[in-house]
C-alpha cells in the first residue's frame, strides 16, 4: 500500500490551519508516540495529537514532557495535548510548548483515569464548566495558535453536558471541539452516542470532530453524514492498522474500499514501525513497547493467540525480524 497523502483537499480549517483528509489520530498515551503518529501521518491522517502531557510537570521540568512534545518532521499539521486544571499554569505550559512547533494546543477534558480526575483535570473539568472555560481562555490568551479542546458526552449519564461545555469552550476561544460520545462512566466500552455529537455539531459554529468506535471506513461515512461532523478522529482503529486513515479517506473521497493489506505487507509496515521506535527510543525501550504493537499487527492473524505470547518476550528487532518471516510463510 502506498504510504503517498492521498488527500490534497482542504477538508476543514481549524483558524488557520489547513487539515486535508477526513480522519485524524487520536491522541493515546502509551500508543501514540512520536514513531507511531509519524507513521500514521504518512498514510494521510487528517492531523495528529500526541499522548497527553501533564502541564504542571512541564512547568516544572519533568524531563519525560520533552520526549512526549516532540514532534516528527513529518507530522505537520500536529497538535501538542496538555491536561491541568489550574488556568495559569495551563497557559505558561502552551507557551513553553511553542518550542515543540506544533500547530495547535489541545486540551483533555475527557480523561478518565483516576490519577488524573483526582487533580480535577481530563473528564472532571466536565462536571466544571466554568473552570474549563478559564482554562480555554487562559490558553487561547497566551498562544497565538488555534486551541482546541476534546471533551466527552458527559460526567454519567444523568450529567450529558457536551453541548454546554462545548458552547463555553467555543465563547472562551476554542478553535475546534472534538467529542468522544461517551460519558466519564462509560469509559470506552458501551457504543459510542452519536446523537451527543450531533447536537455540539449543530450548537458551536467552530469545527467539530467526532470520536469512538472508528474502527472501519463504514463507521467513519456513518459518523460524518449523521452527525454532520468536520472530521472523525481514530484511536484504537489504527493500533496495528496505521494505514486505516488511508482507507478511510480513499472510501470517503473516491467510494473505493481498499483491502486491508496482506499479511506480506503488514509485517513490512510493522517492522519499519518497530525499527523507527527502536532508533527514537533504543533498542530496549524500543522492544518492551513493541511487543504490544506487534500483538496489534497480527490480532487478526490465524492463531494471533499463539503469535501474542511469543511476541509478548521477543526482546530484540533481529528476533522480531525472525519471527515476522515465520508468520508470512505459515500465512501465506
Ligand atoms: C490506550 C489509550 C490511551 C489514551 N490516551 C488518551 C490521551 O492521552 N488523551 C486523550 O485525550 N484521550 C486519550 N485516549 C482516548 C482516545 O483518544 C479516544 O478518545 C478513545 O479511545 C475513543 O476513541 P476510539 O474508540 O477510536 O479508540 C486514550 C485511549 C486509549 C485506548
Amino acid at each position: 500500500m502506498d504510504k503517498e497523502t492521498n488527500s490534497k483537499q482542504i477538508r476543514v480549517k481549524i483558524a488557520d490551519v489547513e487539515i486535508r483528509g477526513a480522519a485524524a489520530l487520536a491522541p493515546m498515551a502509551g500508543c501514540s508516540d512520536l514513531p507511531f503518529r509519524e507513521l500514521c501521518r504518512e498514510f494521510s491522517a487528517s492531523y495528529t495529537v500526541t499522548e497527553m502531557v501533564s502541564a504542571k510537570g512541564f512547568i516544572l521540568g519533568d524531563r519525560k514532557s520533552d520526549e512526549l512534545m516532540t514532534l516528527g518532521k513529518n507530522e505537520h499539521p500536529a497538535a501538542i495535548q496538555l491536561f491541568g486544571s489550574e488556568p495559569q499554569i495551563m497557559a505558561r505550559a502552551a507557551e513553553k510548548a511553542l518550542r515543540f512547533s506544533p500547530d495547535i494546543i489541545d486540551i483533555n477534558m475527557g480523561c478518565p483515569a483516576t490519577k488524573i480526575i483526582k487533580g480535577m483535570a481530563g473528564s472532571s473539568l466536565m462536571r466544571d464548566t466554568a473552570l474549563a472555560g478559564r482554562i480555554v481562555k487562559e490558553v487561547a490568551s497566551a498562544v497565538s495558535l488555534p486551541v482546541t479542546v476534546k471533551i466527552r458526552a458527559g460526567w454519567n449519564k444523568d450529567s450529558i453536558n457536551a453541548v454546554e461545555m462545548a458552547k463555553v469552550c467555543e465563547q472562551n476561544g476554542a478553535a475546534a471541539i472534538c467529542v468522544h460520545g461517551r460519558t466519564k462512566d462509560q469509559m470506552y466500552a458501551p457504543p459510542v452516542n452519536l446523537d451527543v455529537i450531533k447536537a455540539v455539531k449543530e450548537s458551536v459554529s467552530v469545527p467539530v470532530i467526532g470520536n469512538g468506535d472508528i474502527e472501519t471506513p463504514e463507521d467513519a461515512k456513518r459518523m460524518l453524514e449523521y452527525t454532520g461532523c468536520d472530521l472523525v478522529m481514530v484511536g484504537r482503529g489504527a493500533l496495528g492498522r496505521p494505514w486505516i486513515f488511508k482507507i478511510i479517506n480513499e472510501y470517503l473521497e473516491s467510494g473505493v474500499l481498499i483491502d486491508e493489506p496482506p499479511v506480506k505487507e503488514r509485517m513490512g509496515i510493522m517492522l519499519e514501525h518497530i525499527e523507527r521506535l527502536c532508533r527514537y527510543k533504543g533498542e530496549y525501550i524500543g522492544m518492551l513497547e513493541a511487543r504490544k504493537h506487534a500483538a496489534w499487527y497480527t490480532k487478526s492473524l490465524k492463531g494471533a493467540s499463539l503469535y501474542r505470547r511469543e511476541l509478548s518476550m521477543v526482546k530484540t528487532f533481529d528476533e522480531l525480524k525472525k519471527i515476522s518471516e515465520r508468520i508470512i510463510e505459515e500465512q501465506t
